[in-house]
């Protein structure tokens, strides 16, 4: 298989869930990596401190898509506090993994998730830590 890809990250970068846009979105994050080009950007339905729909858009190569794939599901229908708690770790895990080479491309989908709750938080007048949406910054270079 291409680059050892689990049949996990295969399914998800065939078959991307939640992908595409929301205009009535209550949280929109976007963060992009100008190394590669890649964009992400993420819409959030929330209810109640419930996330109850989740949509994104990507430029991002396979390794993107399907860890994006993988994180919206992950937090759909889960309360905020823990879709902010997510690690693209965890979303690695969940995708049974992927190759060494391709972790970073998983880092934005952490950012832009942590980026639309800020903006929920924000236009909702909720307070939060500052702390918690300290910019992480990518050190890894694309493509490589
Ligand atoms: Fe940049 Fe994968 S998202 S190389």
């Amino acid at each position: 298989m291409a680059m050892g890809y689990s049949e996990k990250v295969m399914d998800h970068f065939q078959n991307p869930r939640n992908v595409g846009k929301m205009d009535d979105a209550d949280g929109v994050g976007e963060v992009g990596n100008a190394k590669c080009g890649d964009i992400m950007k993420i819409y959030l339905k929330i209810n109640d401190g419930i996330i109850e729909d989740v949509k994104f858009n990507t430029f991002g190569c396979a390794s993107a898509i399907a860890t994006r794939s993988m994180a919206t599901e992950l937090i759909k229908g889960k309360p905020v506090d823990e879709a902010l708690a997510l690690t693209n770790q965890a979303v690695v895990e969940a995708l049974d993994g992927l190759p060494a080479v391709k972790i970073h491309c998983s880092v934005l989908a952490e950012e832009a998730i942590k980026a639309a709750i800020k903006d929920y938080y924000d236009k909702n007048g909720i307070a939060y830590d500052a702390d918690l949406f300290k910019e992480s910054g990518c050190e890894h270079c694309c493509h490589n």
